[in-house]
């Protein structure tokens, strides 16, 4: 059998991580699919493609590079394409090797009569490989993927059932997958199933959706079913019949998605990055209510199920995240060790899966992620549970992965974060580590009344200040304009501030491509002063507090090295002028809180330089919003 496979390029390549969408019913499957698409591209952008049956023959459309071009591609034959009445489709990260068009998903098999898209990877597909090259598959491309579609067409020649076929196939293979499949001899018939990657059913008026998230699907409608690990569903436009992976049939859990379509819109701003640094003073709004009431009263975290007896006798904390939740957990830890004197290591999830973590029952382990699907964030919090720890997760998620398995969970509340640089999730983060740490202080009073109520005034008043920051962005601009063409640049501060250094740093090399590097300010002269002269910028930022004097001496040092000096600043010192060459100033702010007010001209110094050197901003290169692979 032919099979119908319409190319933009070709070449070869590996293994990917990427989103999942796919739709039967009534409607035309094209527009839902290049949509669904559309809002999972956070999750990558390196290829795309769809497989749809046209008057009753699958059909593979294939694009490498971004999702744009499977639209040109498609709209090329669209009144052909829009016939079908089913779908799925694909956007892909990749993991190994180049992106390119031959590895983009769909994969089919020889005869050309299956599809499949699949998020995750395929730990054992080289042996599985190995034996369907022997029994005569034929292989077109390097990818994981490739090998589900073959095993799946041997197990419906062998079953001549398409659901009975994915079982088998999944009972042979090993690692992470999300997967759809379609089969041109069943007709109307999308068979899905889930190991360790997410996948959610949308449910509509005879009509089914798929996706690996939520904004895929929620402009049609907000009634889902998530699948758990080694479920497999079967969709028709009127059926779903769920399975477990020995054929049990298995009731089906029905939810209402708590998000509106709104959360997907850009409303009038360029990008989503700036709308949703935006939004940090509702976030912060939504994040307190119900929690902070006033300052005489207790913070209210019934989310936290750990029993008072236990947080008061605690050993120690572990904090596990990745990226910019892993400079929201830092943030988390000086604030902890400072009101609840209990010893907190932070560290990478990455590193802590790979060596001997020590830790047991009177070790609360707490995993922050935006997604809840970071898989090393993952991994290390089940490595913990195993040990015996509560797992406590604080996420923007409460439907993904992470949430389902954790012991007390802390939703932070800040919508659909859609640009791949996280903004308003870090703030969510860390206004939800004040109020934990409040919460534990108040239970163990391991602080005074006074300092309590003193941070909790400071956090009523943070929305209205960061309204104030976000009015005031002309220093920003100028200074953005003043260091675009600058190839490096340093951030430098102390204490609760360093890690608002490394996301300042970090939020620049993400969107701009500029070499840019956290220090803190004292370890400058043990080795990065050196690279200093008249073509490094170096932003120091100087909150008033107990460290104040210190980088302002380390600012002169680095002065003294003509480097180019811009502070971030909620000082009014007039001496500032003649040592700075850019001065950013917030308003007034406690020293504790400082970080909330801090990291939002930096996320406005990173969009802007990237916006004059005309970047991708919502979707830089080799990024991903959610990193499913270790
Ligand atoms: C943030 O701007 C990054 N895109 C990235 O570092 C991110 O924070 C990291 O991948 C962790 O993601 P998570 O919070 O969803 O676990």
């Amino acid at each position: 059998m032919l099979e119908l496979i319409y190319y933009k390029n070709h070449i070869k390549r590996e293994v990917d991580m990427c989103g999942i969408v796919g739709y039967v019913g009534e409607k035309s499957a094209l527009d839902i699919l290049l949509e669904g698409l559309t809002n999972l591209e956070y999750r990558g952008y390196d290829s795309a493609g769809i497989a749809v049956n046209v008057d009753g023959k699958v059909e593979l459309y294939k694009a490498e590079g971004k999702l744009q071009n499977l639209k040109d591609l498609t709209s090329e034959q669209r009144e052909h394409i829009i016939r079908s009445k089913i779908g799925i489709g694909h956007i892909r990260w990749a993991t190994h090797g180049a992106p390119t068009t031959i590895n983009a998903h769909p994969h089919s098999c020889n005869c050309g009569r299956v599809a499949v898209v699949h998020n995750g990877i395929i730990e054992n597909y080289k042996e599985l490989r190995a034996k369907l090259e022997k029994e005569g598959c034929v292989f077109r491309s390097q990818t994981d993927t490739e090998t589900v579609a073959h095993l799946v067409a041997k197990k419906y020649a062998e079953t001549k059932d398409l659901t009975e076929a994915v079982r088998l196939a999944t009972m042979e293979i090993e690692g992470a997958y999300a997967l759809a499949v379609i089969h041109q001899d069943v007709k109307n018939t999308i068979v899905a199933t889930r190991r360790n990657a997410p996948l959610l059913v949308g449910i509509g008026e005879g009509e089914f959706y798929i996706a690996s998230d939520v904004p895929a699907i929620i402009q049609y409608t907000k009634t889902a079913m998530y699948l758990d690990d080694n479920q497999i569903v079967t969709l028709t436009p009127k059926t779903m019949k769920l399975i477990d992976i020995n054929n049990n049939e298995l009731p089906q859990k029905i939810e209402t998605l708590p998000w509106e379509p709104v959360a997907l819109s850009k409303m009038g701003y360029k990008h989503f990055m700036l709308k949703e640094i935006h939004e940090q003073p509702d976030v912060v709004r939504n994040v307190l209510g119900g929690k902070l009431r006033t300052i005489d009263e207790n913070i209210i975290l019934n989310e936290v199920t750990l029993n008072k007896d236990s947080l008061k006798h605690l050993g120690r904390i572990q904090i596990v995240a990745c990226g910019t939740s892993l400079h929201a957990a830092m943030v988390g830890k000086y604030i902890i060790e400072e009101l609840c004197g209990i010893a907190v290591d932070v560290e990478p999830s990455s590193e802590y899966i790979y060596r001997t973590t020590v830790g047991d029952e009177k070790t609360l382990v707490i995993g922050v992620s935006q997604s809840g699907e970071t898989a090393d964030t993952i991994t290390a919090v089940r490595q913990a549970k195993a040990r015996g720890s509560h797992i406590l997760i604080i996420t923007n998620r409460p439907d993904s992965t992470m949430a389902r398995e954790a012991g007390s969970l802390v939703p932070v509340n800040a919508g659909i974060e859609v640009s791949v640089a996280a903004t308003k999730s870090y703030m969510a983060q860390v206004i939800s580590f004040y109020l934990l740490a409040i919460y534990i202080a108040e239970i163990k009073q391991s602080a005074s009344k006074d300092e309590l109520q003193k941070i909790k005034r400071e956090l009523i008043l943070l929305p209205q200040k960061l309204e104030k920051v976000l009015s005031h962005k002309e220093d920003v601009q100028s200074c953005a304009r003043k260091f675009s063409n600058s190839k490096d640049f340093i951030f430098i501060a102390r204490g609760i501030n360093f890690p608002t250094a490394l996301e300042g740093a970090l939020k620049l090399k993400e969107i701009s491509y500029i070499n840019a590097t956290g220090y803190t300010a004292g370890e400058l002269k043990h080795g990065p002063i050196a690279m200093l002269d008249e073509s490094m910028p170096v932003l120091a930022i100087l909150m008033k507090g107990k460290v104040y004097d210190k980088i302002l001496s380390n600012a002169e040092e680095a002065r003294a090295r003509n480097a180019r000096m811009i502070a971030l600043t909620n000082s009014e010192d007039s001496k500032l002028n003649e040592l700075f060459e850019s001065i950013i100033r917030i308003p007034d702010v406690d020293e504790t809180l400082s970080p909330v007010l801090a990291i939002v001209p930096l996320q406005l110094l990173a969009y802007y330089i990237a916006e004059f050197l005309g970047k991708d901003v919502d979707q830089p290169r080799n990024l991903a919003k959610s990193v499913t692979v270790e």
